[in-house]
Order: C-alpha cells, then structure tokens, then sequence
C-alpha cells in the first residue's frame, strides 16, 4: 500500500492533506474490512472540524513565547483515553491541571499554557502488533479508536466504527471542556474548592491549600479593588488546548481541512498534533502529513536521536523558522538525559531554529514492578525533569515545559510521590488502559517540585 518516496525535497511544494500516503506510514491497524474503512472515513470527513483553526494559531502564539522563556508549557493528560470515560473523570483531570497550573504559576511568576492530552488521544503505537497470552497470539490492543482492551479474538478486531466513536468522544469532552473552562468552574475564586473532597488531606493537598489561602487574600485585595471576576474575564476563565498524537493518519486526513480566513490547512482534530517516538522518521507518513499542517506541532525525541536526525526534524517540520511552531518533547530517562540531550540543544542552537524544548519525564523511565505491573517511580520522573532544567541551564537554552501522563483519579500506578504508593498497592487501583499516570496527589506534589527548581533557578 505504502510506497516509499523518492526524495522528501523533490516533494517539498507538493504536500496535500494525502501527500502522506506516497510515504511509509508505520503503526497503522490493518482493518480487515476496507469498505466499511472507506464509508467511515468519507462520514468523518462530512463532520464538522473539532476546533477553530485561529484557536491553534493563538496556540501557537502562546507557543512562541514559551520558546522566548516568558511562558512555561504544562501539557498533560491520559496515556490512552477510553471511550468510557465519564464526565466527573474528565473534570478531574481538568481539575487537577488546573491546581497545577496554578502552583506554576503562583511559584514562576509567568503564563502558563495549558494543553491537555484529551479530547483524541485515543490511538496507541505499539512495540509488537500482536499480543500473546497463556499461548493465544491476538492482535495487539492499538487504543479504543481502534479495537478494544479486552483480550478476545473478537474484541481485538480493528472496527472502522470506532473512527466515528473517536470523533464523538473528542467532540463532547472538548464540549465539556469548553464549558468548564469558559463556564465559572475554573474561575480564580474556586481555587480552595477545586481541592475539596480530594487531596486536601495529603501532604501535596495541604501544602495546595496553603498556597490557595495566599491566592484567596490576593483574589479578595483585587476585589477591595474593584477588580472582580465579573469585571475581568481572565478571572473567571482559562485558556485550555487540546492535544493528542497524530498516529492514524486517515484519520487526521479526515479532519483536516482548509480555513477559510487563510487558505491553510489546519488539521482539526485538535489545537495541537504531536508525532511519537517510534513514528518520527525523516522519510516516514507521519513526518510528512504533519509538514504541511498550520498547527503547532510536537515531536517526541527519545534517548538514540541524533543531533543530525533532530537538525533535519527541525528542517523538515518548521522550514520557516516560526518560533511556536514546533515543539520539541524530550523523553531520554532519567539516566540519560543529561549525556544525550547537551549535543542536541548545542546544534539546534547553533543552527538558529527556534524550538519549544519540553520535558516528557514518563515515557523513558517505565520499568515492570516484581508484581508484573508496568510503573514509573516518581523520583526518576523528578530526576528528569530537574536533569533536562540542569543541561537548559548550562547550555543557555530555555527549559519551556513539562508533558506528562496524569489522572485525577485516585489511582496506584506509579510509585512514590506524596501519597507514597509502594509496590504492594499497584495492584489496588492499578486503571490505565496503556501506561502508569500519575495521580492527582503525585501530580501536585511533581507542579510544587518543579516549580521549586523553576523558582531555585535551577532552570
Ligand atoms: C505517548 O506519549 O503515550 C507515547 C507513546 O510516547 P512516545 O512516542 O514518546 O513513546
Ligand atoms: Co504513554
């Protein structure tokens, strides 16, 4: 199906919304029914686009001046999202972003944008295509827009339906997103209730709640004021972005579309699109459908990218050099990044394109507990990130933000933090449909740290 090109430069004034299918697309699902793959992907082009092309282009913006350091990006969310989720679910998350934000904010003293891993990231790649248990070798679960976890030879069939349940999901958690966020929930003056009923009796929510109290006194002086929530609207609501990765690549096809302000092509699936570790290559599907779209965009850098492999990211996904554009999402381990990371930063430098350098502290640092449980130890996941904010610090670059896999529930998926999760608890509330997220009490804790280090100056 896929052919391989013959020069990504001879191609360079051709890209189209399918230019990506003269090119090797790796980690897509083989649907056993093509037809119905066609008729779902033709409905899904007929849907109206998810989010408003000047929104990503405001994110860009925002983007742009994370990468001048007078901004601090906090991206964060699901590993994989399920079609099940609810909606108390998906106002913790928000919830719990937003908490953390606040303490990024209140500790940096600058902006911090706001782009969750919700409303799409919905697809998975996968290290084998196929999964072997107790001696069955089934296809490998590939995310809820694909098939489903369950391992059953019928649950596993990629269903082209699911294409369509995809886009419905993304559409009402984003409607709800919207109406938290624009609505009076995120409003400054909740920020004591957004702790209730939750981390208020951990270590990280009482530390939170501190730090509210000093929020409140400041919130009820603007007041005295005369400056309310009803008289200045970035009081009463927040900027919020959706991302995801853009793995199914006829699926972000289908929801790319030409706006009609400017012509350009926006992909609207989401504000923002990120191409994964194992899916970057120069001379790939994904490197070349992401080229061609107007939104900010992200590419995962793990641990063997070279600072050549990265130069020629930058070349082909950022060709004019618009700060905002592009983010760079580092994820070399905690062991790692401070060896690997120097070379890159030196020639990206070097070479003067302008990059959002952000830190995913997660995916580089997942180990299997004696349990046989995949998790992450939240000390490593801090050892990145203070890692990643050290070789910043020497190399005179700008460390732009953090990219984590987070929760507001009250899961036991990765070790340590505040609430002090040990092996044995794993297997209590161990929930994630792919990785290890971090809870809303060890997502607190990991924003004050960080912003600890910010504020040390040891960014
Ligand atoms: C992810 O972000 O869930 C992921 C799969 O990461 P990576 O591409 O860095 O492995
Ligand atoms: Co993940």
């Amino acid at each position: 199906m896929n052919k391989i090109p013959s020069s990504r430069e001879s191609d360079a004034k051709d890209w189209s919304p399918s230019s990506w299918r003269n090119f090797l697309a790796l980690q897509q699902p083989e649907w056993p029914d093509p037809e119905a793959h066609s008729a779902a992907l033709n409905e899904l082009s007929s849907f109206p686009p998810l989010v408003f092309a000047g929104e990503s282009r405001d994110l860009t913006e925002s983007l742009a001046s994370v990468c001048m350091g007078d901004a601090f990006l906090l991206q964060a969310g699901d590993c994989a999202e399920s079609f099940d989720t609810s909606a108390d679910s998906i106002r913790d998350r928000l919830r719990v972003i937003l908490q953390m934000a606040i303490v990024l904010t209140y500790f940096t003293g600058v902006p911090v944008i706001k782009v969750g891993r919700i409303a799409g990231q919905f697809a998975k790649p996968r290290s084998s295509s196929t999964e072997i248990v107790d001696g069955i070798e089934l296809p490998a679960f590939r995310g809820h827009i694909v098939n489903n976890i369950e391992f059953s030879a019928g649950e596993r069939v990629p269903d082209p339906q699911r294409l369509l349940t995809a886009y419905n999901r993304a559409s009402s958690t984003l409607n709800l997103l919207r109406a938290f966020t624009k609505g009076g929930f995120a409003d400054i003056s909740h920020v004591h209730q957004w702790n209730r009923e939750f981390v208020a009796d951990s270590p990280s929510g009482q530390r939170y709640e501190a730090l509210a109290d000093e929020i409140e006194r400041a919130v009820k002086f603007m007041e005295a004021c005369g400056i309310t929530s009803e008289t200045l609207a970035e009081l009463r609501q927040v900027d919020f972005f959706t991302s995801h990765e853009a793995l199914l690549l006829d699926y972000e096809e289908a929801l790319t579309r030409e706006d009609s302000l400017t012509g350009e092509w926006y992909d609207c699936s989401a504000h923002m699109l990120w191409i994964g570790e194992r899916t970057r290559q120069i001379d790939g599907a994904h490197v070349e459908f992401l080229r061609g779209v107007k939104n900010p965009i992200g590419c995962k850098i793990g641990p063997t990218a070279t600072p050549e492999e990265v130069l020629e990211i930058c070349e082909a996904l950022n060709p004019e050099r618009k700060p905002g554009r592009l983010t760079l999402i580092v994820r070399m381990g905690a062991g790692k990044i401070v060896d690997q990371l120097p070379p890159i930063l030196r020639a990206i430098k070097e070479s003067g394109h302008p990059v959002v350098w952000v830190c995913d502290p997660m995916h580089a640092n997942t180990f299997t507990a004696e349990n046989g449980r995949k998790t992450r130890h939240f000390e490593d996941v801090l050892a990145e990130v203070s890692g990643f904010f050290a070789v910043h610090r020497s190399e005179g670059t700008h460390p732009g933000g953090v990219h984590l896999e987070l929760t507001g529930d009250n899961v036991t998926e990765c070790l340590g933090g505040g609430s002090e999760v040990v092996d044995s608890d794993l297997d209590e509330r161990y929930e994630t449909m792919c990785d290890p997220r971090l809870n809303g009490s060890q997502s607190i804790d990991l924003a004050f740290r960080v912003a600890e280090l910010l504020r040390n100056g040891q960014a």
